[in-house]
């Protein structure tokens, strides 16, 4: 390779160039701070091509054997932490190339026939996604493992349900912690489906016009582990919905994530105090001794912020970007990394918090007998008991609880049958009476609902990984 005085990746594309770029200009051309995380699957991806290039005769075995060689010792360097990393050679596609000739001398100089860094670097994203994919599938998996182990604790544990956080109807704490269950299961499905749409190989695209070599291009996807070659040179090397996708679908998940982090803090509140917090999940006050915060899940909360704004840049680099591939796609990978870190983040302390919370069970009791819950459950019992049609009595469960109210009462079998009968004659005090948190949670036993009995089944069948009966 022929040398000059300017900067190193000038050596590689600098030919028709009488000098380097200045420095802002190599400065904010640089991305090697960032990419060098693809180095695994930029190894991976040459590898690949390597062997297609022997294959389709393009390059002798002998050449081609040499190249592996050099990139595998690359990957021990790297390993190692003994790579000469320099961020003049602007990316990590150039580091490893410089190396791999500085290594094999001119064999390495061939690899790059037909390829370009715009298939390239889309080939190492796509893969990294890959894994990166099948790692958060495990985390998620262990938030709700430490859920349903909350919930096998709490299958008959009364909690107020509430609705714009207004005490609504009792559910049980197990209920609670299963919505979440199932939110996070939505989220392992749409980075499944990502993943899926993701495994296409842009490599062999070149630069946009695809490439004049007589390889196999499908040949090399599935050598990758990829379903099959993307169809458009073009579009194989500007697309960027798979990382949208990938954006898209974490920052639902950490909105998720947000929504049990602030459940959390809200319980673990001094007024609500329906959990304690392990001392291995919380953090104490420099200057108020009694404190005990919840800083992880204020943070996972907050993620939630990040993430969306991740998936917001990435929409507007996108947005208008003429075909096909524009250096602006470099930042692509600032915006993906970042969201995956900090899902990972996120879901790390999230599931260690769930695992060490200890709920109050006499205190959540308590809490949700305050409010009349049992009211829905009085309109029901006038529907069932009494024939009326459901808005007459929720007209009249209503004047009770007013009744109720004005006479001092704190739940609606303290209100004395005469002035309940004063709105309604027929009440019996049998009825009243039978209007506990209990009876209205047992109750609710439909698909779904929160009767222990339906819970338990529930709990069982997540503890054996399954998935729900749709009969
Ligand atoms: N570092 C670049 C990126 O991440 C690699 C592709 C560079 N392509 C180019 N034509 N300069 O997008």
């Amino acid at each position: 390779m022929r040398k000059t005085k300017a900067s190193q990746a000038h050596r590689i594309w600098g030919g028709r160039f009488e000098h380097a770029p200045d420095a802002p200009t190599r400065a904010i051309n640089e991305s090697l701070s960032i990419d060098k995380r693809l180095w695994r699957e930029d190894l991976q991806g040459s590898l690949a091509y390597a062997r297609e290039l022997a294959h389709s005769k393009v390059l002798s075995e002998g050449q081609a054997r040499n190249i592996e060689k050099g990139l595998n010792q690359i990957g021990e360097e790297i390993e190692d932490g003994v790579f000469p990393f320099d961020a003049a050679l602007e990316d990590i596609h150039m580091n490893i190339e410089a190396r791999l000739c500085a290594l094999i001398g001119e064999d390495g100089e061939r690899l790059h026939i037909g390829r370009s860094r715009n298939d390239q670097v889309a080939t190492d994203l796509r893969l990294w996604q890959q894994s990166a994919a099948d790692t958060l599938d495990k985390d998620i998996a262990a938030l709700q493992q430490a859920l349903v182990a909350q919930a096998d604790k709490t299958i008959d544990w009364i909690m107020p349900g509430f609705t714009h956080l207004q005490s609504a109807q009792p559910i049980t704490f197990a209920h609670h912690c299963l919505a979440y269950h199932a939110m996070l299961a939505r989220d392992r499905a749409r980075l499944s489906d990502a993943r899926v749409r993701s495994a296409e190989s842009p490599l062999g695209a070149g630069a946009l016009a695809g490439s004049a070599l007589p390889i196999d291009r499908h040949r090399l996807a599935r050598s990758l582990g990829l379903r099959h070659a993307m169809e458009n040179s073009l579009d194989a090397v500007s697309a960027r919905d798979f990382v949208l996708e990938f954006l898209a679908a974490t920052a639902i998940l950490a909105t998720h994530l947000s929504r049990l982090a602030e459940d959390i803090v809200l319980w673990a509140s001094t007024p609500f105090a329906f959990v304690r917090l392990s001392f291995d999940t919380s953090t104490g006050s420099s200057l108020m001794p009694q404190k005990q915060n919840p800083d992880g899940a204020e943070l996972a909360r907050a993620k939630a912020a990040r993430l969306c704004g991740n998936l917001v840049t990435l929409l507007g680099v996108v947005k208008a970007l003429p075909l096909a591939y524009a250096k602006d796609l470099q930042e692509d990978k600032a915006a993906l990394f970042d969201s995956f870190d900090q899902a990972r983040l996120a879901l790390h302390a999230l599931a260690a918090t769930v695992a060490g919370l200890q709920p109050d069970r006499d205190r959540m009791h308590e809490v949700a007998a305050q409010g009349f819950p049992e009211a829905t459950d009085l309109a029901d019992r006038l529907v069932f008991e009494h024939g009326m049609p459901f808005r007459s009595a929720h007209a009249v469960a209503g004047e009770i609880v007013r009744k109720a109210e004005s006479c001092g009462c704190t739940t609606l079998r303290e209100i004395p049958l005469e002035e309940a009968q004063k709105i309604f004659p027929p009440l019996s005090q049998k009825l009243l009476d039978s209007l506990t948190l209990e009876h209205a949670l047992h109750r609710r036993n439909a698909f779904g609902a929160s009767a222990p009995e339906r819970v338990r089944e529930q709990v069982a069948r997540l503890k054996k990984n399954a998935l729900p009966s749709k009969e």
